[in-house]
């Protein structure tokens, strides 16, 4: 990475004004960065940034997010054209690997992740204890974690084919962990993967079929999914993506890192925002339908109300992937014959925030989860699922983060400092005496 110059800061040091250099960086789209590594050591200061709102916390050569200009980018290439033409397997070669596969590595690629997909006979039990009213994100994190007990080896991250066979492993089981603790929730009986399917095929017919009839999977619906999984894959140091990044930073395995990026992703300002937009849009329903309404609760900081679906740290513009998932919203329920009285809510929710002087000031326009989950329901997923087919969809982008992280030799073990608010020295009071 280019070091291009210096930034001259000058503070207060021991009642002295100091002066130091600290080193400009510039990464290859221009974003321009003060490394303040040394600072501490040269000043005794340390940087504050709650919510990292202005912290790059790492180099990476994965994803390019102009949250400005509304563009991302997978490898330098592109979302609306891996969106358009790509598959999401070949996408999670690319954002692991760095490169588009030739024929012979997506062909290896796509075996590992058909060869894999059975999980051991012992972890169906796991799924007998739970309720069946348990939320399928509190499956999915146990279960990824519980693949380190099923593979305890630990991973040689130098290894080249040690890891393929840990990301294999991992791409593929999540699949079918994710489709039996739906079918758990409903009381249907696991179906199996099948070898003969695609990635996203064989999920819907681990997801959908049942024993007592055929069913048909649909190359539309796979088309689609394909799609969503696609636009969810990487999205640079987001919530669970930083959290990967840091669990792994203690050496932690790759299910366990993972493990934890599934239990950030929960939270409803991240990826638990696609369950809570369909739950608001039924409320508005509920309610008579007027978003106005709700577009006003939104403005009231006292009624602690968001606009779910609404918002992002790094856009201050459209979504590209909000754009696509809206685009492909219109087609999927046209091509299926389905009216959702939820699509015109959402529609109507969205133009009555985009044209509200408060959303326009903030720029705050929709986000991927805006239309995702009407997608998701016309495609027979339940609500409880939605933030689930967020976690498939970024596996890959929390794999190829860790594994950069791994394969960089200058990382260090993640961890901030703080700024202490608390008591000074105090001395301990004995309990008759307090
Ligand atoms: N509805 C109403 N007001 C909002 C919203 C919203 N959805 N989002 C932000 N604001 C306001 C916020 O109150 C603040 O106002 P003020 O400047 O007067 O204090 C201003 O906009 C900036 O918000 P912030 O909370 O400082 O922004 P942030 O970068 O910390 O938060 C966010 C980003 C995504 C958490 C937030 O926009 C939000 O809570 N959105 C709703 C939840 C959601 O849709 N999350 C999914 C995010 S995209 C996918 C993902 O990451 O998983």
């Amino acid at each position: 990475m280019a070091e291009s110059g210096s930034a001259k800061l000058t503070l207060p040091v021991g009642g002295i004004e100091k002066t130091i250099e600290l080193p400009i960086r510039v990464g290859t789209e221009n974003e321009p960065a003060i490394d303040i590594a040394s600072l501490r050591a040269k000043t005794g200061y340390v940087a504050l940034d709650p919510a990292f709102v202005n912290t790059a916390s790492t180099l990476s050569g994965i994803t390019f997010l102009d949250g400005e200009k509304g563009i991302l980018r997978y490898r330098g290439i592109p979302i609306e054209e891996l969106g358009a033409k790509s598959t999401f397997v070949e996408t999670a070669f690319l954002l692991i690997y760095g490169h588009l596969p030739n024929k012979a590595e997506l062909d290896r690629f796509s075996l590992m992740l058909t060869r894999h997909s059975l999980i051991h006979e012992d972890m169906k039990k796991f799924f007998e204890g739970y309720p069946s009213t348990a939320h399928p994100m509190a499956i999915l994190s146990s279960m990824v974690c519980s693949l380190s007990a099923y593979y305890p080896d630990p991973v040689d991250t130098n290894d080249a084919e040690q890891m393929e066979m840990a990301i294999g492993r991992l791409l593929s089981k999540v699949r079918t962990i994710a489709a039996f603790s739906y079918k758990k929730s409903i009381g249907q009986p696991f179906v199996y993967p099948k070898n003969n399917l695609s990635y996203c095929a064989n999920f819907l017919n681990m997801m959908f079929a049942v024993p007592a009839e055929p069913y048909e999977i649909d190359p539309e619906i796979v088309s689609v999914l394909n799609l969503l999984l696609i636009l969810h894959a990487d999205h640079e140091q987001n919530c669970s993506t930083s959290t990967v990044r840091l669990v792994g930073s203690s050496k932690a395995n790759l299910f366990a890192s993972v493990a934890a990026g599934i239990l950030a992703l929960w939270g409803p300002l991240h990826g638990g925002a696609n369950q809570e937009v369909i739950e608001m849009l039924e409320a508005i329903q509920r309610d008579g339908g007027d978003v106005q309404k709700f577009v006003n609760l939104a403005k009231d900081k006292e009624s602690g109300f968001r606009l779910m679906g609404f918002g992002h740290r790094v856009y201050k513009n459209y979504d590209p992937r909000a754009k696509l998932i809206k685009t492909a919203c219109d087609r999927v329920l046209a091509k299926l014959g389905i009216s959702d009285p939820l699509l015109d809510t959402a529609r109507r929710l969205e133009e009555a925030a985009l044209k509200d002087p408060y959303f326009v000031d903030r720029k705050l326009y929709p986000n991927v989860d805006f239309y995702s989950g009407i997608i998701y329901r016309a495609l027979g997923f339940p609500t409880n699922m939605f933030t689930v087919m967020f976690a498939l969809g970024r596996l890959p982008g929390w794999i190829a983060q860790w594994k950069e992280m791994n394969e960089d030799r200058s990382t260090k073990i993640g961890r901030p400092r703080q700024i202490y608010t608390g008591n000074l020295v105090t001395p301990y009071v004995d309990i008759a005496s307090r």
